[in-house]
């Protein structure tokens, strides 16, 4: 906890101040049935936090809630690399390429998040992308620890006989970042191949060409945010960050989920909004940071 503290203190010293885009079209309410094709891909996040338990798909409800799935490769140790796994859900009808968030008690994955310097991506895992993006640099350093075997286990996967040509990229925090940044890595190595990337409490990955890159490429995103979450409000706005659009949120007011249009939504139904803020760590915000979203929360397993 003293270091979450730490981590937010520093980053409040680099500013507080949210950039405000101009206002949207008003948030629309999800419907029961919407939110709920979600769970399957939370519980699939979720997952990630059960360390090697997950590498046997072997871990209780996170796994046993996706019965039909089957794992192809596993990797990670949790700290400096997140665990990952690869897999194929012939239920869904997608790959699962699925990333861990941060556990606080590992100093790696804690000094991941506080690395907030903006860096070029990688020219070999990130070829021909836009010349002026900027990317997050422990989440990309974190992320090409890891770059390399997912590829190959999508590549495995998807050679599997009656595997779709659709590979889903699933995280919670951290692992949302990661997400993310896969979600522009594979389509650049698996040409023909769909994506669809579902984020939770995704924080702030990249500037705004990266934001606009994501929005061009990534067809299909949602970034589900809950409630006074500080997390995707970081790293701040007035240091050069941007989400893509995509957002959806679950307001504390009502606990519906908004869809909420445009790369920084300011509506109240939104994050931006919502009055998260950096304080929000010491009022419930790293509890909304957990969940629920739907039935679901992160922290365990
Ligand atoms: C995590 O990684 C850091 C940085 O390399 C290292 O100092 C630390 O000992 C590692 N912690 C664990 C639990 O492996």
């Amino acid at each position: 906890m003293v270091s979450v503290i730490a981590s937010l203190l520093f980053l409040l010293l680099l500013g507080v101040l949210n950039v405000r885009a101009a206002p949207q079209t008003s948030p629309s309410a999800l419907t029961e049935a919407e939110i709920n094709k979600y769970t399957p891909y939370t519980y699939f996040a979720r997952a990630t936090y059960c360390g090697v338990s997950t590498k046997k798909w072997n871990c209780g409800e996170s796994c046993t809630k996706n019965p039909t799935f089957k794992l192809t490769a596993a990797g990670g140790d949790g700290n400096l690399t997140q665990y990952w796994y690869v897999g194929y859900d012939p239920t869904l009808k997608t790959v699962i390429v699925a990333h861990q968030g941060t556990d606080r008690s590992k100093s790696g994955a804690v000094a991941t998040i506080m690395d907030i310097a903006q860096v070029h991506p990688s020219k070999s895992l990130f070829p021909g992308v836009t010349a002026n993006m900027l990317v997050h640099k422990g989440f990309a350093e974190s992320h090409s620890r890891s770059a390399s075997a997912v590829l190959a286990a999508v590549q495995k996967t998807l050679k599997e006989p009656g595997t779709t040509k659709h590979v889903t990229l699933v995280g919670h925090s951290l692992g949302a970042a990661l997400s993310l940044l896969d979600g522009i890595y594979l389509p650049l190595h698996l040409p023909g191949i769909t994506f669809s990337v579902i984020g939770y409490g995704m924080p702030r990955v990249g500037n705004k060409a990266f934001a606009d890159y994501v929005d061009a490429h990534v067809k299909s995103l949602v970034r589900i945010n809950n409630g006074e979450d500080p997390v995707p409000i970081m790293p701040d706005a007035s240091s050069g960050y941007r989400h893509p659009s995509g957002e959806i949120h679950i307001s504390n007011k009502d606990r519906k989920w908004y869809k909420c249009a445009g790369q920084e939504n300011p509506s109240a139904e939104c994050s931006d909004g919502s009055g998260a803020s950096i304080f929000s760590a010491f009022t419930g915000g790293l509890d909304d940071h957990s969940g629920p979203y739907g039935s679901v929360s992160f922290g365990s397993c």
